[in-house]
């Protein structure tokens, strides 16, 4: 018989929220077992659990969410009581690049992972969860007012954001066809420590460091809320804990910025710690060909979390920048490292004709 009171299976750990999520889930918890499943795609980087890799309660396995054999025998292997399914290709430019490898890891991915639970709790779903860690862009577009709420209608417009959307339907079907319990929680945009330079603020942190140009797509008039990684973990812990069998939960941190107006204040906070004189940084700037089915804007609602669940973010968005930035600076090794190999390839089409 194990010790451990929950043997949890974290999907996509080795990415930039997942390895939050473990590492909060590790320290905080040492009676749950950890298993972090992850293919190690050019997002995926153990390196981000370095802290917590000979942990008691933490197991790593490197494998692909889209095989179903090795899933249910991973389940059987480690007796799974629950799952956070954070694996996802996760960046809407590649998704117009390749939509392919979309459907293959969102979609069918999310559903041999419901069938691996459905399967394996099949004599008593109870005491059992498989939460499925969703993004607002499921919602589609804002315009210049109002909020992205828990019964907003879906209407995705990118490759990416259709194969979430897909999956999420996937994950509430199963719930209402089999009766197998699920929560879902759709968040705003994520910023902080190890996310992959190819998002916005890595990417431009990246790109003011070397001198290189920053390029912002369109007008840089469309407009994202964004919220701390770790207070999306926070958030996930709670959902996970405390939140009802079948309900979806949006996470965000009432925090709009208008890309253009995040790019000077970056800028601002780039100067200062480079000792480089005010406004340097801000000549870099330059207006790129548009993103294709570019989202004007999202901002979410999060009161149903704040008034059923008690969460709330925890951190002014000047303060995150500040410490992302200075982690961003005081890890150049790890930089270096992820940008190496193919993501001079990735930078070249995916910049090259804008
Ligand atoms: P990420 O790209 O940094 O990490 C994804 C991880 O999944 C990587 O470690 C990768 O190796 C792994 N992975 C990819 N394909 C896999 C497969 N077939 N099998 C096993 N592992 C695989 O992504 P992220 O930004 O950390 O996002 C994590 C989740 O949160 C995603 O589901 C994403 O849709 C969602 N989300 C992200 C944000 C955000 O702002 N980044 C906001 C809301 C929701
Ligand atoms: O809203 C949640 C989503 O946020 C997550 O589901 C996604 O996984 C995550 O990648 C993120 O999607 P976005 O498309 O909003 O993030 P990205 O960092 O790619 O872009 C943020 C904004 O900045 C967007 O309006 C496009 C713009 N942008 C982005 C890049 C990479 C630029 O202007 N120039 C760029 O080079």
């Amino acid at each position: 018989m194990s010790d451990f009171s929950k043997h949890i299976l974290v999907t996509g750990g080795a990415g930039f929220i997942g390895s939050h999520v473990i590492r909060l889930l590790v320290h905080k918890y040492p009676d749950y077992h950890i298993i972090n499943l992850d293919k190690l795609t050019y997002a995926g980087n153990l390196e981000n659990l370095k802290d917590i890799q000979d942990a008691p309660n933490y197991t790593f396995v490197k494998g692909d969410i889209t095989e179903a054999d090795f899933i249910l025998e991973l389940f059987r292997d480690h007796d799974i009581t629950d799952v956070i399914h954070l694996a996802a290709e996760s960046h809407v430019d590649r998704s117009i690049l390749n939509p392919m490898e979309f459907i293959m890891t969102n979609v069918v991915g999310t559903v041999v992972l419901l069938n691996a639970a459905k399967a394996y709790w099949s004599s008593n779903f109870e005491g059992h969860l498989f939460y499925h860690v969703s993004t607002d862009e499921v919602y589609g577009s804002l315009g210049e007012t109002g909020f992205f709420t828990e019964q907003t209608s879906y209407d995705p417009h990118s490759p990416y954001s259709a194969s979430k959307a897909s999956s999420d339907h996937f994950v509430r079907a199963y719930h209402d066809t089999y009766g197998l319990p699920v929560v879902i929680s759709n968040c705003s945009n994520n910023y902080g420590s190890h996310q992959f330079p190819e998002k916005l603020i890595p990417l431009f942190i990246h790109n003011i460091t070397n001198n290189k140009a920053l390029p912002v797509y369109g007008d840089g008039k469309y407009t994202r809320d964004w919220l701390w990684v770790n207070d999306h973990a926070r958030a996930i812990d709670v959902i996970f804990h405390t939140g009802k069998n079948g309900e979806t939960y949006n996470i965000g941190g009432f925090n709009e910025w208008q890309n253009i107006d995040l790019i000077k204040v970056l800028c601002k906070v780039m100067d200062t710690k480079l000792n480089r004189e005010p406004g340097y940084s801000e000549k870099l700037i330059t207006y790129v060909k548009d993103r294709p089915g570019h989202d004007l804007r999202y901002a979410i609602d999060s009161t149903k979390l704040k008034e059923e669940l008690g969460w709330e973010p925890s951190l002014q968005f000047e303060e995150g920048l500040e410490k992302t930035v200075d982690w961003y600076l005081a890890n150049e090794e790890w930089l270096n490292n992820v940008t190496s190999g193919n993501y001079k390839a990735y930078y070249e089409t995916q910049y090259a004709q804008r």
